[in-house]
């Protein structure tokens, strides 16, 4: 179909499932085991409803807010995801290109088909990147892969913090990824017959810790930002820990099955940071399923300073490359642009938590 027939993301993931390469489709689609996490994380926005106002001059309706003290257009930004060229032969640059066209913040990933130098080379002026960090266990890799991104202009360190080993993803292993050779003996390694997810992982850190933050902190100027907060206990403990943000994350429902969506765990930890008294200590962000505006809206309305989504830009771009992930780009600006006008919330700042209603959460 033609890109004038897209309409919102699920479109872009109907033609994604048609036309992408079978590995390709198994390995951006997946979630852990039985995938609960991965629908949980939408199917949760289904039992948020809101509650509007009226009566409130909304002719003029303004998106824009500020993440890690950059401006961006939207409240959205595109988070990393690995194996950019599984989708599209240009990989991850694509992603670059639309963000720069409509001014959106790109996480670059360490797993990018696409090199931090070649994602930073596609950038056009005053275009903000930030760089996402799976940590090495060979601290001086790890230290190198810092500096480069530092010195490529990137304006935050995320750091993967949900990933000490990678999650169990069936539909990638049965595809067995590229070519199936026998090369890896160890039974500590794994095989690349597990899927692409464990071929590439293998050098992640299972030994990271609270302890290691200091470290990152003393070797970088980048904000810090950890990616994969599930609790409103360790939200707690990376704030007294000093970073400027936190991403609450199940990674895409692609690590610990039966955690709870993104959503949910997010009112958990807004409630344990203003208990604390550290609600304004640091930005939270969060992302797992969001694809509506209004999944977009009730994030803000619940305290999040901005949402990051991962699947819906690689299947526009698989499908209809930049053009695609463009036009992605403006039906949900669209899409939020209706709810705050419906919701009686001209600004950001308009967007209050008495507009959702929680009580169907688990952790509210
Ligand atoms: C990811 N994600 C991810 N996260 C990360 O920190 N490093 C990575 O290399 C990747 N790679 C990756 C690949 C693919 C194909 C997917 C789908 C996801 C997780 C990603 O950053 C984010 O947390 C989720 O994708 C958000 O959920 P949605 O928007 O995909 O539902």
């Amino acid at each position: 179909p033609p890109l004038s027939a897209m309409f919102n993301s699920f479109d872009f993931e109907s033609v994604a499932r048609q036309t992408l390469h079978p590995e390709a489709w198994a390995y951006y689609s997946s979630g852990a085991d039985d995938e609960l996490t991965l629908q949980e994380n939408h199917a949760a926005f289904h039992r948020i409803w809101l509650r509007p106002r009226v009566l409130v001059n909304v002719k003029n309706i303004d998106m824009g807010t500020t993440f890690l003290g950059t401006k961006t257009p939207l409240p959205v930004y595109i988070t990393a995801t690995a194996l950019g060229k599984l989708g599209h032969p240009e990989g991850e640059v694509v992603l670059t290109r639309a963000a720069g066209r409509k001014g959106l913040i790109q996480m670059m990933p360490t797993l990018g088909s696409c090199s931090v130098d070649e994602m930073a080379d596609a950038k056009v002026e005053g275009q903000t990147q930030w760089f996402q960090l799976y940590v090495n266990g060979d601290r001086s890799v790890t230290e190198k892969l810092i500096r480069r991104a530092e010195s490529r202009g990137a304006a935050g360190l995320f750091i993967t913090v949900d990933a000490p080993q990678l999650g169990r993803r069936e539909k990638d292993m049965r595809t067995k990824f590229v070519d199936d050779a026998p090369s890896v003996q160890s039974p500590d390694s794994v095989q690349r017959s597990q899927g692409a997810a464990r071929a590439i992982s293998t050098f992640i850190d299972p030994s990271l810790a609270w302890s290691d933050i200091a470290w990152f902190k003393s070797i970088t100027r980048m904000p810090i930002v950890l990616k994969g907060i599930q609790s409103g206990d360790d939200a707690v403990l990376a704030a007294r820990a000093g970073v400027a943000g936190i991403v609450v994350s199940n990674h895409g429902g692609r690590q610990l099955d039966t955690a709870r969506s993104g959503i949910e765990a997010l009112a958990e930890v807004m409630n344990a940071l203003r208990a604390a008294g550290l609600d304004r200590a640091l930005e939270v962000y969060v992302d797992g399923g969001f694809r509506r505006g209004s999944d977009i809206f009730k994030a803000l309305a619940m305290g999040a300073r901005g949402v990051g989504l991962g699947r819906p830009w690689l299947y526009a771009m698989s499908s209809y490359g930049q053009d695609g992930v463009e036009r992605l780009v403006d039906l949900l600006a669209d899409e939020l642009a209706v709810v705050m006008r419906l919701m009686g919330t001209p600004t950001i700042a308009d967007i209050r938590p008495e507009m959702v209603i929680l009580k169907d959460l688990a952790s509210h």
